[in-house]
């Protein structure tokens, strides 16, 4: 018997078709090389593009770190094309490992260098990983309220992974698994207007 409180679980789409597809950005906050936060982002927009047509950039800001102290006005700068690359994006995947309870500064300062208005209403997908389950919350109690401050609409559902969950830089926990699923199906209705349309959830 399914109780009234659980939550509904979304009909599995297979594909769905259409020519124009979805932009996504990924920032990865970690600077480390490699990263179990990056490894977690892959595996997240590749359960997107097995649903529906992606358009993918990573931005790692470990990559930028050269290039911070250059002139923030100059076009040129691969901080200006990662800028951009977020402000144009139809979907923001934002993930960081959690330092001392919180993003990492080097994904701080990445969204301390976009406008304000950059992320209005865009639909952002919050992922972190930790070295324990125990700063799961650092989602919602840190990431959610930088993100209330640029109006973008977070989706309620969130992905943490933590460092057992791991290994090799691959995700080995079936219950990590789960979580990415059904975060994969929760975020769909978010990317394309023909789900927006059609629920996607039965009524409760
Ligand atoms: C400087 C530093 C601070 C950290 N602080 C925390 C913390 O407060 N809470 C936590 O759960 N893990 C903490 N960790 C562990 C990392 O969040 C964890 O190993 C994460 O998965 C690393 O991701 P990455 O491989 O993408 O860099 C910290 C790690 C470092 C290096």
């Amino acid at each position: 018997m399914t109780s009234s409180f659980s939550t509904p679980e979304p009909a599995a789409p297979t594909h769905i078709s259409g020519s124009v597809p979805v932009k996504i950005a990924v920032v990865n906050g970690s600077p480390s090389i490699p990263s179990k936060t990056g490894a977690l982002a892959h595996e997240i927009v590749e359960r997107l593009s097995n649903k529906l047509p992606v358009d993918v950039r990573f931005i790692a800001v470990n990559d930028l770190v050269p290039f911070f102290s250059d002139s923030y006005g100059d076009p040129s700068s691969p901080i200006a094309t990662a800028l951009a690359t977020i402000a144009d994006a139809d979907f923001l995947i934002a993930a960081s490992p959690i330092y001392k309870g919180s993003y990492t500064g080097l994904f701080k300062h990445v969204f301390d260098l976009l406008p304000p208005s950059a992320l209005a209403d865009k639909p952002v997908l919050l992922v972190a990983t930790g070295g324990t389950e125990r700063h799961t919350l650092a989602l919602e109690h840190q990431f959610r309220p930088l993100f209330g401050f640029f109006q973008a609409d977070t989706l309620p559902i969130t992905i943490y992974g933590h460092d057992s969950e791991f290994e090799n830089y691959k995700v080995v926990s079936a219950e990590l698994d789960k979580r990415i699923d059904r975060a994969v199906l929760r975020a769909l209705p978010f990317l394309s207007a023909d789900l927006r349309e059609a629920s996607l959830y039965p009524s409760i």
